[in-house]
């Protein structure tokens, strides 16, 4: 990113992660902070949203310290504040909206109230090897499927989305179905890897038409055949193997929207986002597949996959010529259309 000096705090709190980063133009991540609140919400089998945001109104100041102790920055030399607006969990947003708007104010730089999925497709940038625009994202994670070209930043045209479950979220679901200890997703994943593949043929819903995504068949037809098979007590092979049935479903299903997506804009570049663009399986085949067109994909590094603070950070500082001076309103979208977001500085004469 050109340009002088900047240094942006980022907040991120939309989901059931709390996590705070300090990012620098100059000289890039000076620190990153993530508390998983996994083993708060494991024994509901789920995110439970009150809970979540309670979560958060504990966590958020210490971590707040700690990333400013750890990057060896005062609240002084900081130009701005960013959070994650929206879209996520109504409540979760708010703790993270007010806390840093009031930090905000009481610091007197500007809060910049960030895109959750904004934030997502451009924590590729974070790396040493980043893509240069313009690339198709794959935004894939528990609460998105969807692929947006991407000609700069503030200038996203989606392509096509899930018309039900997110691919993360047929992830976790399948995974309770396989007698899984939440978060599923994951550890579906690792079994997957051990399975046997071509035993299991599981539907590939929409494959051979348009960009959009359905995953909930794909889901149906996975809880038939594990209901035949015993249900959560099913013998450990056969959960493998059907794990690896149901993970080369989705993986078919992802890669074939993602070179159409490619071959329809004439793309060459990829951009993976989001929880299950950590899968092992995508990253394998992808790379595979668009070696063969000359294309390639960019990553995350891993722990920037899932939710985190990097990503709003940066995406703060592309956003910082939009910051305006004095105590902002406070921002937080439950749902908010990614294409309705502008390039920084369009809103200016
Ligand atoms: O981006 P993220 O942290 O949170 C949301 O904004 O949703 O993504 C979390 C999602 C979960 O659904 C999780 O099951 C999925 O990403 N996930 C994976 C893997 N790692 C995380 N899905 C498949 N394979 C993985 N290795
Ligand atoms: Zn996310």
């Amino acid at each position: 990113m050109a340009g002088g000096s900047l240094t942006i705090l980022g907040v991120e709190t939309s989901c059931d992660e709390t996590a705070v980063a300090v990012y620098d133009r100059r000289k890039g991540l000076l620190a990153h902070r993530i508390y998983s609140q996994v083993a708060t919400h494991a024994p509901y089998g789920g995110v439970v949203p009150e809970l979540a945001s309670r979560d958060h109104i504990r966590k958020l100041l210490p971590l707040v310290q700690d990333a400013l102790a750890t990057g060896a920055c005062r609240p002084a030399d900081l130009d701005a504040v960013a959070y994650t607006a929206g879209p996520g969990l109504i409540g979760a947003l708010l703790v993270g909206a007010t806390v840093t708007t009031g930090l905000a104010a009481a610091w007197g730089i500007p809060a910049i109230a960030v895109h959750h999925m904004e934030a997502h497709l451009l924590a590729p940038l974070l790396e040493p090897d980043a893509p240069d625009f313009p690339f198709v994202a794959l935004l894939v994670s528990g609460g998105h499927t969807m692929l947006v070209d991407v000609t700069g930043v503030g200038l996203y045209r989606v392509l096509g989305q899930t018309l039900d479950d997110a691919a993360g979220e047929a992830f976790d679901k399948t995974a309770k179905m396989l007698g899984l200890p939440y978060p599923g997703g994951p550890q579906l994943a690792r079994i997957a890897d051990t399975g046997r593949t071509g035993r299991f043929d599981f539907p590939r819903p929409m494959i051979n038409r348009g960009l959009d995504f359905s995953f909930s068949g794909l889901k149906t037809a996975v809880a038939l055949t594990a209901r035949e098979l015993g249900g959560s007590g099913m013998s450990e092979v056969d959960r493998a193997d059907l794990a690896c049935g149901f993970q080369a479903a989705v993986v078919d299903t992802l890669i074939a929207k993602c070179l159409r997506a490619l071959e329809h804009t004439g793309r060459e570049r990829l951009v993976v986002a989001g929880g299950v663009g950590a899968n092992r399986s995508l990253r394998v085949r992808l790379a595979a597949e668009l070696a063969a067109r000359g294309a390639r994909a960019y990553y995350p590094r891993h722990e920037f996959c899932t939710d985190n603070a990097a990503m709003v950070a940066l995406a703060g500082a592309f956003r910082y010529a939009d910051a305006t001076p004095g105590v902002a309103a406070i921002r937080a979208r439950a749902r908010w259309d990614l294409q309705q977001l502008e390039p920084p500085g369009a809103g200016r004469d």
